[in-house]
């Protein structure tokens, strides 16, 4: 028989249909508009992290000291921008291409791994991050978001190597 034009397009179930690193459409639409949020504040968001991590742990304020055990205060509060806006270029770029996802983080992991930050560390800051980001967006936090937001933890997680 023949064909007959146009060729049905295939239906796509967005709700399932994932990318190459396992994000529906939906996840990354939701994501990035709940994002545009944090970021109106970020600056608050970042103090707020980083104030809540570092009174629970404050032993890891030892990694922010230069050779003479002097602390660097303006790298430690340059860290703590640094983290939100790692969370932004994952969001806004990452997510979507394999490639800009792979480079932040190789450029990330080893900025970590030389400085002798070890894996759980980063778990608990991760976590200081997802349960404040969370309780941020309030009733704006979906389940869709929060699995989202799991999604790119895991993937920093799997990408730090073990020490
Ligand atoms: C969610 C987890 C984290 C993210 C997204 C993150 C992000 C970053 C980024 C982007 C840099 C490079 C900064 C730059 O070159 O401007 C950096 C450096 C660094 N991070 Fe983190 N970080 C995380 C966790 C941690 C933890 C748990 C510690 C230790 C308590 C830590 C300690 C450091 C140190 C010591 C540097 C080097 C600072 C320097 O010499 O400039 N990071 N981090």
């Amino acid at each position: 028989m023949a064909t007959l034009y146009p060729v049905p397009i295939k239906d796509i179930d967005y709700k399932t249909e994932v990318n190459s690193l396992g994000f529906t459409l939906y996840e990354e639409a939701a994501l990035l508009n709940a994002w545009r949020y944090v970021k109106q504040n970020i600056q608050y968001h970042s103090h707020e992290i980083f104030l809540n991590f570092f009174t629970k742990n404050e032993h890891f304020i030892g990694q922010f000291r230069d050779q003479n055990g002097k602390l660097n205060l303006v790298v430690l509060y340059k860290h703590s921008k640094s983290v939100l806006f790692t969370f932004t270029y994952l969001i806004e770029n990452g997510i979507h291409d394999v490639r800009r996802m792979n480079l932040m983080l190789s450029y990330w992991s080893r900025a970590h791994y030389e400085n002798g930050v070890r894996r759980n560390d980063i778990i608990l800051l991760c976590d200081a991050v997802l349960s404040h980001i969370v309780e941020a967006l309030g009733c704006k936090c979906t389940t869709t978001i929060k699995g989202a937001l799991d999604k790119i933890i895991l993937i920093l997680l799997d990408a730090y190597p073990e020490i």
